[in-house]
């Protein structure tokens, strides 16, 4: 079976987490890893057979044998990086978003690049393929609930997350809602057209400083005439809370938050479930490991990219409508046509 040859750049929190991933894979070679704080590193990624590690990661991609590069560097990096790996030739895959940029026209110069360059790159939006998620996307396109009409996403983080992390992969929209957002698309099979926010700060007053928010409540409207619901939160007290719902004219389909364990103790004065999973990557370790073969097949046999950089961009447009919500109070219409590469 051909392998493909592939370097990693950044390996911190969600880093290391694919990389044990995908040393697990028959199809991967990691030939070399990349990080700005690679000594930190060193010693795990040795463990796991990662002996080519650089902490300027220029230098991992003048290596000619690697054909892909996988991006896990903090959000603010994004763009730099994958436009300096697409020059490079390699195929990219991405964590998301793209950019933190507002002005779409970032976003946009990186999409030309990877045209321009004939090279595939793949967004990480693992929850497509989660199997539960995934289960409902697929009925729902089977036309099994009918026309959807609405679709409800509660999406809430255990914990609130350090200062400095957020000001390196965005805040509330960006870096989580940015997922339901393009969850809410993928499920309803249309576009964005408005998006109305609100939020606050029902957790820590003091994100206000860095101009974050904890709590957020949001209604989309799709290009059919349909809607969506999300609720977000950074402190949910019993653990991570991930729940998709779509309604339609024949009927609903939904997935609940994943437990634990499905064993369920019944008493005459109780009954009791085990706590939901505590985080992304334990909740989440099934589509981490499968939205990466997606995109390895994808090089190897040709198949569709699970996740593509227009796919960003739709998400990234309704996370800049979100923001100017709040700021606004209004709602705020969104562009619902695909940029045109
Ligand atoms: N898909 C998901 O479910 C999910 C979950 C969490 C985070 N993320 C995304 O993953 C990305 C990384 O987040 P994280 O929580 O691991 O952040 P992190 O800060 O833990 O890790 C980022 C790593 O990138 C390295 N880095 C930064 N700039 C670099 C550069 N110029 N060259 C080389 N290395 C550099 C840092 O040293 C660090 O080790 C973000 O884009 C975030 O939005 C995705």
């Amino acid at each position: 079976m051909k392998k493909i040859k592939c370097g990693v750049i950044g390996a911190g929190r969600v880093g290391m987490m694919h990389i044990s991933n995908l040393i697990q894979m028959s199809e991967v070679q990691i030939v070399a890893a990349a990080d700005l704080f690679i000594d930190n590193a060193k010693a795990e990624l040795g463990q796991m057979g990662i002996n080519h590690t650089y902490q300027d990661y220029h230098e991992l991609l003048v290596n000619d044998d690697i054909e892909a590069i996988f991006v896990f560097t903090s959000t603010d990096t994004h763009e730099e990086i994958v436009i300096a790996a697409v020059r490079a030739g390699k195929h990219i895959f991405c964590e998301k978003p793209l950019s933190m940029d507002l002005n779409e026209e970032a976003s946009i110069k990186v999409l030309e690049e990877v045209k321009k360059h004939g090279v595939k790159l793949q967004i990480g939006f693992n929850r497509r393929i989660d199997q539960q998620f995934r289960n409902i996307y697929e009925q729902v396109r089977a036309g099994k609930i009918g026309d959807p009409q609405i679709v409800k996403i509660t999406s809430r983080d255990p914990d609130l997350l350090p200062y400095d992390l957020i000001k390196r992969i965005g805040g509330l929209l960006f870096d989580f809602t940015m997922h339901d957002f393009d969850m809410a698309r993928y499920m309803m099979g249309s576009n964005i057209t408005e998006v109305y926010a609100k939020g606050g700060t029902l957790i820590d007053p003091k994100l206000q400083e860095i101009g974050d928010v904890d709590t957020l409540a949001i209604v989309l409207q799709f290009e059919n005439g349909a809607f969506a619901l999300i609720d977000n939160s950074r402190r949910a007290v019993y653990g991570y809370d991930q729940r998709v719902e779509v309604f339609g004219t024949e009927g609903m389909l939904k997935a609940e938050n994943v437990n634990q364990s499905t064993v369920e103790h019944y008493t005459s004065s109780s009954t009791n479930l085990k706590k939901p999973l505590p985080i992304f990557n334990e909740r989440y370790r099934d589509a981490y490991m499968e939205e990466t073969r997606f995109f390895v097949r994808a090089l190897l046999d040709g198949t569709p990219l699970l996740a593509t950089g227009e796919d960003v961009i739709m998400a990234q447009r309704a996370a800049v409508a979100a923001q100017r919500s709040l700021e606004t109070g209004e709602p705020v219409k969104v562009d619902p046509v695909l940029p045109s590469i």
